[in-house]
């Protein structure tokens, strides 16, 4: 019970969920411009574009570029340094034209040496301000899901697909998540943590360079790089359709038992 409690899914199974609510939760998602979405709905029940994809669709990747090659690993004590020479190498960007909107770089957060990693889309207007991964609303839904896994944030990585923020929280153009994900894959090689779990479409698309809808990614482990994948919704889709918390904790279960940690017991 606990564990759907921190997930927040106890609106989930007590009642059917309420509109009003959720209509409120997107309102409060609108003005703080946290998601990685583009606008409001039009009316109740219709989804933004981001939680459109989410839920039906083939993300909008063109061209898949080839992965990098894997690089050598890189010793626990030495982790920290090599994240600090890809932040160097990444520098004051321009390499995109997102680099034209952003506040703050936003290139990741947590532990060098975590066994789990958390990949999202592209930073939000509060990420964009602290220049920190998942700060906002939908950082805090990250920050209650990492907590019901028995996890602390610190122990934790988080990072993103695109390291600046795109205008409006649309989703990144191809062209700039294939330019900025290079970044990304050192970052994980470079930490090498056992699982990394991609949140949303996006994540999932440029992580595992396969066109496919999130459905199709869900429920299973994917071999990535040495290392272990698996694919939930976006805490900013769950924010808006909170139904679907409880296909997320089943996700994250499946990260869990491949980490070894304690399983909540049944009932
Ligand atoms: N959404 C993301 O995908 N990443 C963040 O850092 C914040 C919101």
């Amino acid at each position: 019970m606990r564990f759907y409690r921190d997930l927040g899914l106890t609106e989930f199974y007590r009642r059917p969920v309420d509109q009003t609510l959720l209509d409120a939760m997107q309102t409060a998602h609108a003005v703080t411009q946290t998601p990685a979405t583009i606008a409001a709905p039009a009316s109740p029940g219709t989804f933004t574009q981001t939680a459109l994809m989410e839920e039906h669709s083939i993300p909008p990747r063109k061209s898949l570029t080839p992965q990098p090659e894997i690089a050598a690993a890189v010793a626990p004590a030495d982790r920290a340094a090599a994240l600090e020479m890809i932040r160097q190498e990444i520098g004051d960007c321009t390499r995109c034209t997102l680099h034209k909107g952003r506040s703050k770089i936003v290139f990741g957060d947590g532990s060098p040496q975590a066994r789990l990693m958390f990949v999202g889309e592209g930073p939000g207007a509060d990420e964009d301000a602290q220049g920190l991964p998942f700060v906002g609303r939908a950082g805090q839904l990250l920050n209650n899901m990492i907590a019901a896994m028995g996890l602390k944030r610190e122990e934790v990585y988080i990072a993103n697909v695109v390291k600046c923020r795109p205008p409006g929280n649309r989703t990144p153009e191809p062209e700039e998540a294939n330019t900025c994900s290079p970044f990304l894959f050192k970052q994980i090689d470079a930490i090498r943590p056992q699982v990394i779990v991609a949140l949303g479409a996006t994540a999932a698309t440029y992580l595992l360079g396969q066109r496919q809808t999130l459905a199709g990614l869900r429920g299973r482990v994917h071999a990535f790089r040495g290392m272990q994948l698996i694919v939930t919704y976006h805490p900013a889709f769950l924010l808006r359709d909170p139904r679907q918390k409880k296909e997320a904790w089943a996700d994250l279960q499946i990260a869990m038992r491949e980490l070894g940690l304690k399983l909540p017991s049944k009932g």
